[in-house]
């Protein structure tokens, strides 16, 4: 862990105390690094990821330096939906490897002092797991009530208006018994019924089972939708989608649950580390779900900064990237939670297009760009999260067919769109810029069509437009984009302020630049990124901080000196970039297209 009393650091000012006070966690340090299974790296040629081909890079990640990796599910699974359909939570989806090949994972990672977080999937399981096939025989079924089972409503349709996140109804008729399912996701993905005691013993069983194989954290999937509303009440017509959120998400009993869940599971590994994905939450909601004082998760995820460029009412359509309102919810969380909760922060994952080239830069700018998003995810609030593929500044695939999609819910979308007259390539169009597939085509480890990520068929098609990109190239290349983020991660290592520093806003409303300072006793930090394609001239009060000098520390634009001792110095200065100036309590200058600079005040 970082030592915060560092001699010469601070004179004890009431700023530093403050600090102090905030506890310290190894995963607050610690940057995660997300594997993908099906797309990171194939060891035996069947063309789809697997435990061998992750063992094989596990010195690639570590000489990238972060402390976690989030696995993706790999239990057993139909793969309806790749792998957030499991039938067996205590085995390992046979195409991905052996129970023994993932121990030796956990040891490997642990030999290399890595932790792992496994994908933890409650609020569903597939509709092949042995509980749902015993459930739906009939409904006296003594496994009946580990599911969400209603009859039709008085219309003898659905028996509410809620909506699935594929678009379709959450309600799925089960023929046998005629009574429906809920499922908030796919078909194959029926709900749990927490409200259910003994389904719950079987859970905390399960996470058990997992902890007693030595691993260190959970990323929990959908995790404040496992209590609903008892009531079910329909949603408004005009509801947000998915219809009817407001009544599945953060339900009545979650906190209940969710302490019972510590209780009976995660405390018996002091210092385990557990991220809930938790979807629209306020901040008060943040807190309550991680307030160490109340025991129920480590962190939560910031998902608000995936959701820019997004419409909101639609989520099939892209809209353009919004500075300011990033700038808000990453003040929102800062303001709301992080003195006493703590959250992670990401800007790509599987269920993502990557931003680069949908709001960013392509070609020339590509690289620039890659470092601009590295910068924002190192240097604000919050333990970042590196989705595979991001360190290289990896681009999102646009397939040129349906065919190419494997995504039920975009090919689920793209149908619907046909149905309903769209023609084809309006509908490819959506696809492209909204599809998850885009950030799930396979890694690229080597030059080479199919970039050393197998040596067979890849399951999902390569991206072609990536074919100059790959980490043995960018692990050669000192300026490289995966250089940037190992610096990035080392530097989190050494400096507390990108941890544990104060967050300061500049500017707020402006709609290109996102300018701010971080500080930790009396080491303050000012970053300065630039989210427009054009130069952009500013000029912005900084009286606070008049009386101090500004020494650049590393960008985008400027190269990086690399520092023999563990000290971070100053980048040369014949790169400082002479558009910045602090005179006269005002900063003024401009930055460049996508450029990032980081700054020490002193
Ligand atoms: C989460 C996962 C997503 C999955 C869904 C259902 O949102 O990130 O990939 O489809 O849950 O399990």
């Amino acid at each position: 862990m970082i030592k915060l009393w560092q001699p010469g650091v601070g004179n004890g000012s009431r700023m530093e105390k403050e600090a102090a006070v905030m506890k310290q966690a190894e995963w607050k340090e610690a940057v995660i690094y997300q594997v993908y299974p099906p797309s990171f790296k194939d060891g035996n040629g069947d063309g789809l990821g697997d435990l061998q081909g992750i063992l094989s890079k596990l010195d690639y990640l570590a000489k990238l330096g972060v402390g976690i990796i989030w696995l993706g599910p790999v239990y057993q699974s139909p793969f309806a939906d790749n792998g957030y359909d499991i039938s067996d939570y205590k085995a390992i989806h046979t195409p991905y490897g052996t129970m023994e090949d993932l121990e030796k994972l956990i040891r490997e990672l642990h030999k290399r002092n890595m932790k792992l977080m496994m994908d933890l999937v409650v609020n569903h399981t597939s509709d092949e797991h042995p509980w749902f096939v015993q459930a739906r025989q009939s409904k006296g079924n003594p496994y009946r009530n580990y599911y969400i089972w209603k009859p039709p409503g008085p219309d003898g349709k659905e028996p509410n208006n809620w909506g699935s996140f594929t678009g379709e109804s959450a309600w799925e008729l089960d023929e046998r018994t005629g009574e429906y399912y809920l499922r908030l996701f796919d078909r194959k993905q029926p709900d749990l019924n927490w409200e259910h005691a003994p389904l719950r013993e079987e859970i905390y069983e399960i996470i058990r089972f997992w902890l007693s194989k030595g691993i260190d954290g959970f990323r929990l999937d959908a995790i404040n939708m496992i209590s609903k509303h008892p009531d079910f009440p329909d949603a408004p017509e005009n509801a947000r989608h998915p219809r009817g959120q407001d009544y599945f998400k953060n339900g009545p009993r979650i906190h209940e649950f969710l302490q019972e869940m510590y209780e009976k599971a995660f405390s018996l590994k002091p210092g385990l580390i557990t991220v809930g994905e938790t979807p629209t939450i306020t901040m008060e909601q943040a807190l309550q779900y991680t307030d160490p004082a109340r025991k129920e998760l480590s962190m939560a995820l910031l998902m608000d900064m995936s959701a820019i460029g997004k419409d909101r009412m639609d989520p099939w359509r892209a809209v353009p990237w919004d500075t300011p309102a990033l700038k808000k919810c990453i003040s929102a969380w800062y303001e709301g939670v992080f003195q006493t909760g703590w959250y992670a922060v990401y800007l790509s994952n599987h269920d993502h297009p990557r931003l680069i080239p949908e709001w960013f830069g392509e070609g020339e700018e590509r690289e620039t760009a890659a470092k601009l998003i590295a910068t924002l995810l190192h240097t604000i609030p919050g333990t970042p999260i590196v989705y595979q593929g991001e360190e290289l500044g990896l681009t999102n695939a646009r397939y040129p067919s349906i065919e190419d999609y494997r995504d039920y819910g975009t090919i689920s979308y793209y149908r619907k769109q046909i149905q309903a007259g769209v023609p084809a390539e309006e509908a490819l169009e959506r696809v492209h810029q909204r599809s998850r597939d885009g950030a799930r085509a396979p890694m690229r480890w080597e030059k080479g069509k199919l970039g050393g990520f197998t040596t067979g068929i890849p399951w999902i098609p390569m991206n072609d437009k990536d074919t100059e990109i790959d980490a043995e190239s960018e692990m050669e290349r000192p300026d490289s984009v995966f250089h940037y983020y190992r610096r990035l991660i080392e530097l989190r290592k050494q400096e507390p302020v990108m941890v544990y520093g104060d967050f300061k806003l500049m500017m707020p409303e402006h709609e290109q630049l996102m300018v701010y300072t971080r500080t930790y006793g009396k080491n303050t930090w000012l970053v300065m990124l630039n989210f427009n394609r054009q130069q952009t001239s500013f000029r912005t009060e900084l009286a606070e901080h008049s009386h101090c000098e500004l020494k650049l520390l590393f960008g985008n634009r400027t190269g990086w000196r690399e520092q023999a001792s563990n000290q971070l110095g100053v980048a040369d200065q014949e790169s400082v970039p002479p558009q910045v100036r602090l005179a006269d309590g005002c900063l003024q200058g401009s930055l460049k297209a996508y450029e990032a600079a980081v700054y020490r005040l002193v």
